[in-house]
């Protein structure tokens, strides 16, 4: 029988300071998530130095109250994972260094992260994996549909030309003046009314899997601006109807579309903004009589969280995946290169 394999996983990338023990890839043991969002909420944003500072301040703890939920030690785990990238670089440098001092204190492989990758890796943790698999990436800073032949390698089969969709959410939300991050307040508000305004769906050239969401955002400010100029009061809530029908609209037929050109098996829903209750509803009606199966994580999964780190850092474990003492944070790091790499270290 194979030995029980643990990981720990460590993510600092944005606005969370997360910890989490992952057994074999699929079981979470323990999965601690210390969030920011209070202290940058009166910025309407995520301020870096004040990032990077609370990570300083939370990443003993964190990591600290992963392994005792777990009552585990450092010594029983087979590997430390960390985020390297993409994400802000003070927040990143402030995970790779705690993984770094770990890892080399304990004589520990050392396993080097892509956010994304941890993202759709999320997904295993409730479900195996079955190839080919689509991935709708959803989140404040990606939108990509990712193509999945094997474990570890990524095709990117389109991407956002513009504006991400939950940065477009937090930048509507902000002009209707509701709090950060705007997506869930958004979602919540879009429950409420209805989708009175047409707003434009950003389809590109035909065939096209890339997404655009600047337009929708500058259509939602011209309404608000013109309606403001004839004295018209308009209902946030309609307005927040109309933004999210668009965008999920988009978001699913092109999901569709990939999922029936590429004949995926399954379809996995990752990134903070598949916590989002339209595109969860939308997703799973299109699904229904699909070849496909849709997966979306619980929404615990789906915002920033170590777990996923440490599951994608299985997998890089598993394929030989090495960093060396001198990994760096990578603001900027490629998916499909950071797929390439395999047991080249
Ligand atoms: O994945 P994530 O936690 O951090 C990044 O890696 O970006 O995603 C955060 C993003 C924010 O833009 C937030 O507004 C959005 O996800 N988000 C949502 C919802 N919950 C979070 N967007 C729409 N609807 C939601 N329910
Ligand atoms: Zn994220």
């Amino acid at each position: 029988m194979k030995k029980d394999q643990y990981i720990l996983g460590i993510e600092t990338s944005c606005d969370e300071t997360a910890a989490a023990i992952v057994k074999n890839g699929t079981e979470i043991i323990s999965n601690v998530v210390a969030s920011q969002i209070e202290s940058h909420k009166r910025f309407g944003g995520v301020v870096p130095e004040i990032a990077s500072r609370h990570h300083v301040e939370q990443i003993t703890f964190v990591i600290e109250q992963a392994l005792e939920e777990a009552e585990m030690t450092v010594d029983e785990m087979d590997a430390v994972a960390v985020t390297e990238g993409p994400g802000l670089v003070g927040a990143l440098l402030v995970g790779v260094n705690a993984a770094k001092a770990l890892a080399f204190a304990k004589q520990k492989p050392l396993v080097g992260v892509h956010h994304i990758a941890g993202h759709i890796y999320a997904n295993r943790l409730e479900k195996e994996f079955e190839f080919p698999l689509l991935a709708l990436v959803v989140s404040g800073g990606h939108t990509e549909l990712i193509l999945m032949e094997e474990h570890g390698q990524f095709e990117i089969l389109g991407e956002t030309r513009d504006d991400a969709a939950g940065e477009a959410y937090d930048k509507v939300a902000r002009t209707l003046n509701l709090p950060y991050p705007g997506g869930p307040v958004m979602d919540k508000l879009a429950h409420t009314g209805e989708a009175t305004i047409d707003f434009p769906r950003a389809w590109l050239e035909e065939g096209s899997y890339d997404f655009s969401f600047s337009g929708l955002k500058s259509a939602v400010l011209n309404t608000l601006h013109n309606a403001k100029q004839r004295g018209e009061e308009l209902q946030p809530e309609n307005i927040a109807a109309s933004f999210q029908e668009s965008v999920v609209e988009v978001l699913t037929t092109k999901t569709l579309q990939a999922a029936k050109e590429y004949r995926v098996k399954q379809v996995i829903v990752a990134g903070g903004v598949a916590a989002n209750k339209g595109l969860r509803a939308s997703l799973e009606k299109a699904f229904q009589n699909e070849a496909a199966d849709i997966l979306i994580p619980p929404l615990s999964l789906c915002t920033d969280n170590a777990a996923m780190i440490a599951a994608a850092g299985s997998v890089a474990f598993e394929q030989g995946h090495r960093a060396g003492w001198d990994l760096n944070a990578n603001p900027s790091l490629d998916l499909e290169v950071y797929g390439k790499r395999g047991s080249a270290k």
